[in-house]
């Protein structure tokens, strides 16, 4: 009820990107929920400068109250840099966008709590994994969460229509109709014909990548790791916002890390996806070249198990189950010896490890080599007649 005739104002955060979707999430809030103010939150994990410059444009003519929060370091230290120790990968895909989204949900949350607005809004659809990842941060407050997108349910052609007509210019078009979701570590595209699984993409979809060009000279980078994480690029020390800004550059020149794929959202829906992401290919594939010199055996068999359940949890968007934490423990402590350094050829859409060193590795040359006389080879004759014993001692009896 309203207090001595001052009639209380009803306002939501929403967390917005400047896309179509969350623009016209705006006047939707105020026409068909009835709220008075939208304070909209744009955070910055490295998506093309365009995109926040025009989401601070539209928010400006739109919003009642905004927020435009550089996020980037946070989401590197926090997020990126964890994922490269778990060598973060679901079914094959580098785990762009799922791994961005608790963030960007949690600063909306921080704005929420900081002003006591008891209302928060996403612009995810009711298809996809985003409402999931969004809601499992917001789900934690005692907020009330308000999803236009999925309640709504809106076709995209009305979208574009109600977005003209509250003078939200439309860069989609027919013929170009990709939704495109980018952050620091990757750029997915979607939607329009990429839908049918057997349609192959256009070169125009890609925007970090060239054609891989069998022409091109190779490169040879060298990539530094101190504790698992990456700290240099060709001997110069670098923070991770530049290092991984610069790989997708020289990666993106020799046409590294397209990813084309059918992959199963946390809903069970199969989606076809189209994905760029050189620096991710290339740390990735240096990251865990580096792991097999310098992890036991054991370790190497048991650590497979840890990567796959936290890329689980990272592309639902779980990244507050105690599991989680529990994980994290394991790959601190696991990391500490991943140290040194990885060569990696780049060439016609192939990022290669062509030499690792580190002065953690568990590797001896002089106990491996053909010429070393160090170990006696007569000492593993004793060995050789265990292994297998079991197997022959079966295969006998069935003679
Ligand atoms: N399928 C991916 C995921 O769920 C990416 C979705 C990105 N969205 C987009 N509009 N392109 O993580």
């Amino acid at each position: 009820m309203y207090g001595s005739g001052e009639a209380k104002v009803s306002e939501v955060v929403l967390a917005y990107s400047g896309g179509l979707d969350t623009s016209v999430c705006i006047p939707l809030l105020k026409e068909r929920y009835g709220f008075d103010r939208i304070v909209t939150v744009l955070v910055d994990v490295g998506q093309p400068r365009s995109d926040v410059d025009r989401g601070n444009q539209r928010a400006k003519l739109l919003a009642d109250e905004h927020y435009v929060i550089d996020a980037r370091e946070e989401f590197v230290k926090d997020y990126i840099f964890p994922l490269i120790k778990a060598n973060g990968s679901y079914e094959g895909y580098v785990l762009g966008t799922a791994i961005a989204r608790p963030l960007i949900a949690q600063k909306a949350v921080d704005i929420a709590l900081k002003k006591g607005i008891k209302n928060l809004a996403h612009g995810c659809t009711g298809r996809g994994n985003d409402q999931l990842r969004f809601e499992a941060i917001f789900r934690a407050t005692d907020c009330r969460v308000i999803a236009p997108m999925r309640e709504l349910d809106l076709a995209r052609e009305w979208e574009i229509d109600y977005a003209r007509e509250h003078g939200i210019e439309v860069s989609v078009t027919r013929d170009k109709p990709w939704s495109i979701d980018e952050n620091i570590w990757s750029r997915s595209i979607e939607g329009g014909r990429l839908e049918d699984p057997y349609f192959e993409p256009p070169e125009e979809i890609y925007g970090w990548t060239k054609k891989p060009d069998a022409n091109r000279t190779a490169e040879v980078v060298e990539i530094g790791f101190s504790g698992g994480v990456p700290v240099s690029l060709n001997g110069v020390a670098m923070g991770g916002v530049e290092l991984i800004e610069r790989l997708n550059q020289i990666g993106g020149e020799h046409g590294v890390g397209r990813t084309d794929m059918v992959e199963d959202r946390v809903l069970g829906l199969k989606a076809r996806e189209n994905y760029e992401h050189p620096a991710a290919t290339i740390l990735l594939t240096a990251h865990k070249d580096l792991e097999h010199l310098v992890l036991s055996r054991a370790e190497l068999r048991f650590k497979v198990m840890v990567d796959e359940a936290w890329s689980e949890l990272a592309y639902m968007g779980l990244v507050g189950d105690p599991l989680y934490a529990d994980l994290m423990a394991f790959l601190d402590q696991s990391q500490k010896r991943v140290n040194g350094s990885v060569k990696m050829k780049l060439y016609c859409g192939q990022a290669i490890s062509v030499g690792r060193k580190s002065p953690d590795a568990l590797y001896s040359q002089d106990m491996v080599s053909f010429d070393s006389q160090t170990l006696s080879q007569k000492d593993a004759e004793g060995f050789a007649k265990y292994h297998g014993f079991q197997a022959r001692l079966l295969q006998r009896k069935k003679l």
